[in-house]
């Protein structure tokens, strides 16, 4: 049975305060937490959204946005650049965010005695696949590197701290532009290439929200895999949205090696992780992969007729 990240029973938070609510987990986040009545302080950056404040993290305090914050609140540190693209083009810019920034927050939270909650990502490994929270991390792009950076000086430090690492996440919204999204849009050009042996793992994003609010209680480790099953190659995943969609005959591809793809940077490309922990300490079952997928692609198939 799907664990829907309810409360009820244990010591909720205080309140929760979520650096990045206007993003695809954010939004799914603050929708959660406001159904179950938890108070909430949540923040987007570029353009306003209904329910947030205004918070740079370049250059905001936490102070400023909660001048009480303190024990028994919960900073959710979801505002990034996660496009790998973007971090590789402008490093340093990306670094001020990813890296600094994110520390800084992270320690004004836990000096004053707050739960901190980082959301890294599955791209922080490559090798066999499989990874569980207590293999290395193998980062090949400078995503995946500042992602690492943030982990272990978080790790290093001692605070009330819970590190997340999510695989590619698919969102039901016409704006979230997840992976399924992206290998549909792919799908349906000419010349679609797709990596047999690039091996990774999608997730619903309501089930990485769910997982995110039952972490704000303490739990018993600082790190989780949030991953549904089973894996799947990029070749899988194309295949899966071609015999999914009604437009499955206007879409091909070219299977090719990740190597003969012309990343500026190298990338990951076998990164599929497992859930354990979260599974064993909170019995959280995931909406399996193809359930997911099928979903996302009802909704680009409904949207593109509509279009
Ligand atoms: N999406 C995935 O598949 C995935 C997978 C693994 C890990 N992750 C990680 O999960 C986290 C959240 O991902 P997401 O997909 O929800 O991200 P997203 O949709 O790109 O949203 C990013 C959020 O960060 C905010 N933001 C950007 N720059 C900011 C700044 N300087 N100060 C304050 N806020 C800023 C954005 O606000 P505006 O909207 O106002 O610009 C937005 O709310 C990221 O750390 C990402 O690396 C994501």
């Amino acid at each position: 049975m799907t664990n829907t990240g309810q409360l009820t029973g244990l010591n909720g938070p205080k309140r929760i305060i979520i650096i990045g609510a206007s993003g695809m987990i954010g939004s799914r986040l603050c929708a959660l937490a406001s159904d179950q009545d938890i108070p909430l302080i949540a923040t987007c950056r570029s353009h306003p959204v209904e329910g947030c404040r205004l918070f740079d993290m370049a250059y905001d305090h936490l102070v400023q946005l909660a001048p009480t914050l303190g024990a028994g609140d919960v900073v959710y540190l979801l505002a990034a650049n996660s496009d790998p693209n973007a971090v590789f083009r402008e490093p340093d810019a990306a670094r001020l965010l990813n890296v600094n920034a994110t520390l800084r927050l992270a320690r004004e939270a836990m000096a004053v005695g707050a739960r901190v909650v980082f959301v890294s990502t599955e791209q922080v490994f490559d090798g066999a696949g499989g990874f569980c929270e207590d293999d290395m991390p193998k980062p090949q792009c400078l995503y995946a590197q500042q992602k690492v950076e943030v982990e272990q000086t978080l790790l290093a430090e001692h605070g009330d701290i819970c590190i997340v690492r999510a695989g590619a996440l698919v969102g039901d919204l016409p704006s979230d532009n997840c992976i399924v999204a992206k290998t549909y849009e792919t799908l349906l050009k000419p010349e679609a290439c797709m990596a047999r042996d690039n091996v990774f793992t999608v997730t619903d994003v309501h089930d990485i929200a769910n997982v995110l609010l039952l972490l704000s209680n303490p739990s018993q480790h600082r790190l989780y895999h949030v991953a549904a099953g089973p894996e799947v190659s990029r070749t899988v995943l194309a295949d899966l949205v071609m015999e999914m969609s009604r437009y499955g005959s206007d879409m091909t591809y070219k299977t090719v090696n990740f190597a003969d793809i012309p990343y500026a940077e190298p990338r990951g490309c076998v990164t599929w992780m497992k859930s354990k922990r979260i599974q064993d300490e909170f019995g959280y079952s995931f909406t399996p992969t193809p359930q997911v997928v099928r979903q996302k692609v009802q909704l680009l198939d409904d949207w593109r007729k509509a279009s």
